[in-house]
Parts: C-alpha cells; sequence; structure tokens
C-alpha cells in the first residue's frame, strides 16, 4: 500500500494546474485515508431528522469497496486506460446513472445524470459546497473565490465574469492574441515539429496574465511564470509546511508572487486608475469596488488563484481542437474554408478582425464547442453536502461527497449520437452562447459557472484562425491521456508548412 501511495503521490506532484479540481479527486485520498471512515448509509436521512430514519423513494445502489481505500484504485486504473469511462460504465449498467461509492478517502454518491448534476451545481452553499484537498486550501487565499462562499463569493464572481464579458476586455484580448500569436508563429521552424501543446501554453499565459494585472511581457512577466511554475507543484502535495517540502516551497512561491502583484495593485492605486479611468484589467475592476471588503491582499491573492483555473484549460483546448481536426479532415477543410474565407474579406475591407468576427464564424465555434464535449478538460466537480439534501428521491447524507461527473453526461449516446465520434456539425444551428445546458456543462453551472468562459472561447477562435489560416501541417502520432489531467502523451507535435 505504501508504494502505491508513494507512486501516486510522485505521479500528482508533477500535475499542471488544471488538476485542480481533478485534484479533488485525488488528493483527499490521502487527506482523508485514515480518518474518515464513518459510514452513514445513503438512502436513509438521518439527523437532524428525528432518530427513527424515514426511508426514501430510491435506493441507492452501488458498491463501497474495500475498508478505507474504497474503488479509489479501480477508479484510477481505469483513468489510465484507453476507456476512462469504463469505471462509470459498469456501474452505470449494475446501478443505475447514481451510485453510491467510496473515492479519494469519502464516501461519495457519484452522478451520471444530467438533471441531479445540475441541481447540485446550482444549489448554493446551504446544501453544497466546493470540496478541495488540504494542500490546495493552504495554497488558495482564505478569501480566494475558489474556496468562498456566500454574498463575498457572488459578489467577486459577478465582477469578474461582467468584465470577461465586457467589450473592451474582448477588443483587447484580441489584439493581444493576435500579436503574441503572430510573432510566435514567425518562428515557427518548418524543418522541426512545433508542441502545440507548448506554444499555446506560453501564450496563453501572458494573455491570462495581461487580462488579471495589465502586465506585458516583460522580465517581470517571467518572474512570475517561473514562480507560478512552483506555487502549482504543491497544489497536489503532501499537507506538511515544514522547509524543504514542496508545500513550503510553493508557499514561498506564492509570496514572492504576492509581493510583485502587490506592488503592481499599489501602484494602481497611486495612479487612480481603479478610480478615474474605465478598468482595463480584472484587478482595476475589484480596486474600483467600493466595498471594504475587497483589500489590497484580497484582491492579490485573488490574481494569482485565478490563474490556477485559467493557466492550463485553454492551451488545453486549443490542443485538443488540433489533435481532433487533424484526425478529421473533413471537418479541418470546412473549419479552413471559413476562416479564409473571413480573412479575405476582412483584407479587402482594411479592418482589422474583432471579437464579432471570431463569433460570426459559426462552423469553427462548433468546433470549439465539440472540442469542450468529447475533450471534458474538467471531467467533473466535487461539492460535499453540507445537509441531508434529497435530489429526484435520492439522499444525499450531510458530510458526504458528490461527484457530478460531466464526462459520462458528454458521452451519453442518450444525449449525443455517436457520443465518441468528433462531429462538430451536431452543433450547427444550435445556441451555445450561455455556456451551459443540463447536457452540456464542460464550464459548470450555477453560481460556480466559470466567469472564463468567454475568454477561453475567444483565445480558441483566435488561436484557430491564424493557425489555419496561415499553416497546412502535418501531425505527428499521439494520444489524449485523461488521468490525473487531460492533455497530450507527447505534447502534440506537429510538422508546419506555410501558406503561400
Ligand atoms: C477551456 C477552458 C476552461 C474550462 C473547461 C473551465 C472549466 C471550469 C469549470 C468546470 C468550473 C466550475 C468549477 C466548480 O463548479 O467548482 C470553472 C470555474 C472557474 N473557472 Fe474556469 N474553465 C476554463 C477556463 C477558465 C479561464 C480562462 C479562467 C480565467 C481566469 C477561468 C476561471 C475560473 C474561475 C475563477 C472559476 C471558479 C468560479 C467560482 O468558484 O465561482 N476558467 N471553470
Amino acid at each position: 500500500m505504501e508504494s502505491i501511495i508513494n507512486s501516486l503521490f510522485l505521479l500528482f506532484s508533477t500535475t499542471t494546474s488544471a488538476a485542480i479540481f481533478v485534484s479533488a479527486l485525488v488528493f483527499v485520498f490521502f487527506t482523508f485515508f485514515f480518518i474518515n471512515n464513518r459510514r452513514r448509509r445513503p438512502w436513509k436521512i438521518a439527523s437532524p431528522v428525528p432518530s427513527s430514519s424515514v426511508v426514501v423513494r430510491r435506493i441507492l445502489l452501488g458498491t463501497m469497496g474495500w475498508p478505507f481505500i474504497g474503488e479509489t484504485l479501480d477508479f484510477i486504473s481505469c483513468g489510465y486506460t484507453d476507456h476512462p469511462q469504463s469505471f462509470m460504465d459498469k456501474r452505470r449498467l449494475l446501478y443505475g446513472k447514481v451510485f453510491k461509492s467510496h473515492l479519494f478517502g469519502s464516501p461519495t454518491i457519484v452522478s451520471t445524470d444530467a438533471e441531479v448534476s445540475k441541481f447540485v451545481l446550482q444549489s448554493d452553499a446551504n446544501s453544497f459546497v466546493p470540496s478541495y484537498p488540504k494542500s490546495l486550501t493552504e495554497l488558495m487565499g482564505e478569501s480566494s473565490i475558489l474556496r468562498i462562499n456566500g454574498s463575498l463569493h457572488r459578489r467577486i464572481h459577478g465582477l469578474i465574469g461582467s468584465f470577461f464579458k465586457s467589450p473592451y476586455l474582448k477588443a483587447q484580448i484580441t489584439s493581444d492574441m493576435r500579436k503574441l500569436l503572430l510573432q510566435s508563429m514567425a518562428t515557427w521552424n518548418e524543418d522541426r515539429p512545433i508542441y502545440i501543446q507548448d506554444e499555446t501554453k506560453h501564450i496563453a499565459f501572458q494573455v491570462l496574465v495581461k487580462a488579471l494585472i495589465g502586465l506585458d511581457p516583460s522580465e517581470e512577466m517571467e518572474y512570475l511564470r517561473t514562480q507560478f511554475q512552483k506555487f502549482i507543484a504543491g497544489l497536489m502535495s503532501l499537507p506538511i509546511k515544514l522547509p524543504g517540502t514542496q508545500l513550503h516551497r510553493s508557499l514561498q512561491a506564492k509570496k514572492k508572487m504576492l509581493n510583485l502583484v502587490l506592488q503592481i495593485i499599489r501602484d494602481k492605486k497611486i495612479k487612480n486608475v481603479g478610480v478615474s479611468q474605465d478598468p482595463t484589467d480584472v484587478a482595476d475592476v475589484l480596486l474600483k469596488d467600493k466595498s471594504e471588503k475587497l483589500t489590497d491582499e484580497l484582491i492579490s491573492d485573488n490574481m494569482i488563484d485565478l490563474m490556477i483555473p485559467g493557466e492550463d484549460s485553454v492551451p488545453l483546448l486549443m490542443t485538443l481542437a488540433i489533435k481532433y481536426l487533424s484526425d478529421c479532415p473533413k471537418a479541418l477543410h470546412q473549419l479552413k474554408e471559413e476562416n479564409l474565407e473571413l480573412k479575405k474579406r476582412k483584407e479587402e475591407l482594411g479592418d482589422p478582425l474583432c471579437w464579432d468576427d471570431y463569433l460570426s464564424l459559426r462552423f469553427t465555434q462548433s468546433v470549439i464547442t465539440e472540442t469542450l464535449r468529447m475533450g471534458n478538460i474538467i471531467m467533473g466537480v466535487i461539492r460535499k453536502a453540507m445537509k441531508d439534501v434529497e435530489i429526484k428521491g435520492y439522499l444525499i447524507p450531510k458530510g458526504w461527497c458528490v461527484l457530478t461527473h460531466f464526462r459520462s453526461v458528454h458521452l451519453d449516446e442518450n444525449h449525443y449520437d455517436s457520443p465518441h465520434r468528433f462531429n462538430p456539425w451536431r452543433w450547427q444551428n444550435k445556441d451555445m452562447s450561455s455556456g451551459s445546458s443540463s447536457c452540456f456543462t464542460p464550464f459548470g453551472g450555477g453560481l460556480r459557472l466559470c466567469p472564463g468562459l468567454d475568454l477561453a472561447r475567444l483565445e480558441a477562435s483566435i488561436f484557430l484562425h491564424h493557425f489555419v489560416t496561415n499553416f497546412r501541417w502535418v501531425a505527428e502520432e499521439d494520444t489524449i491521456i485523461n488521468f490525473p489531467t487531460v492533455r497530450m502523451k507527447n505534447r502534440m507535435a506537429v510538422w508546419v508548412k506555410r501558406e503561400n
């Protein structure tokens, strides 16, 4: 058992920041491994409801697996196969779409049912709160948007979300992203492979930091990037803060980042940026807020914590789109035609491309939507029940976790024909602008719906436009790894040729 724990630990300590949500799955295993063996039956309502338990309509089937480890090892081993769905598929056949299990040290209700998951996502903090591993909560500030609940959460989430939707930001991101992308593409060599996963990561980090704190590519940006890599290395480390441990190193890195960001925030205040002008980045938006709760420290902390979900997910979206397109020449052809047509039209008019132009590319948007559905960059989220909650007749007991498994819904043939086939045409004539529906939740839903979803779609659209209109390519053989985070095994190498 010790060697399994050690190898899992090594594995998790090398993953990237998108794993924040997956890590909630993974690391609770260590944190609660020895302490959480209290069993309660999910089909009975327990306290505060009176002692004579009430039997609810639907009995949750499932098995709690081995003592302490439950079904965790089975879940993980399926995750490493070419068919990571097998864990869920097997149990769905036996027990139905909602079943009980014991995962990562916690009794867990697994929901592969779109309606049940929707209910969980839409519930407020009186019923469910996000559940993250201890190392992660140590690294996130106490007032991190990822941790807080209630009115402060709604306030910060609302401010960030509306800024990411603002026309100003879209114009700025469009021009920044285009500039950075073209600079990077200009260095691409035709006689060596280009690693799409690395290239997109480099560009997306710069775009994100500019959007958050207004920093342009510079030495400070590189310093931030270095410290950030050290910081995220500890997201899934053992929750021990002693000098020499990974968590300690990550906390030190966060301190260095905080000093830099705090300085930038204070400079903004001296220049009165947040007060007198329209906000040009997320930090400005929070500075402009009159609430005394949004201190400089809280804002700085949140700027860093916002990099966690933003840093890795968007590059993956772009990389997976290139993977799926490389495997589907018909879709690539149609996407290219659509983008070349737009490019030609804009060149004739002499106009630069703006956000609306990218949105007008219906087929490109369908490619992005289908990539989100198939790719399942965030496979699901975990919530912890704060009280007994009944959903569709199922009882979720207080203290239990719920895993809302998005991937199962996205690959359910009751919702999607041939769900494992990349088919962007299935989205034609469907409006996906709200970002989610009960059968499509790559960005979550409810109060915690990802505020970065417009940013993610915009960046992916810009990348696809410039990539397909400037290059032809041949992709090297590569496979998608799904566990513990989604990524390409060989970083998605392509050999490019410039289009004339
Ligand atoms: C393809 C890209 C992305 C995907 C698939 C994605 C997915 C998600 C999902 C599923 C959630 C819900 C988590 C939960 O319910 O606990 C979420 C939350 C969040 N995302 Fe994203 N995200 C992406 C890009 C971004 C970007 C670019 C940002 C920008 C900074 C961002 C910032 C956030 C934040 C701050 C939250 C937490 C919201 C809250 O708890 O109130 N995400 N994301």
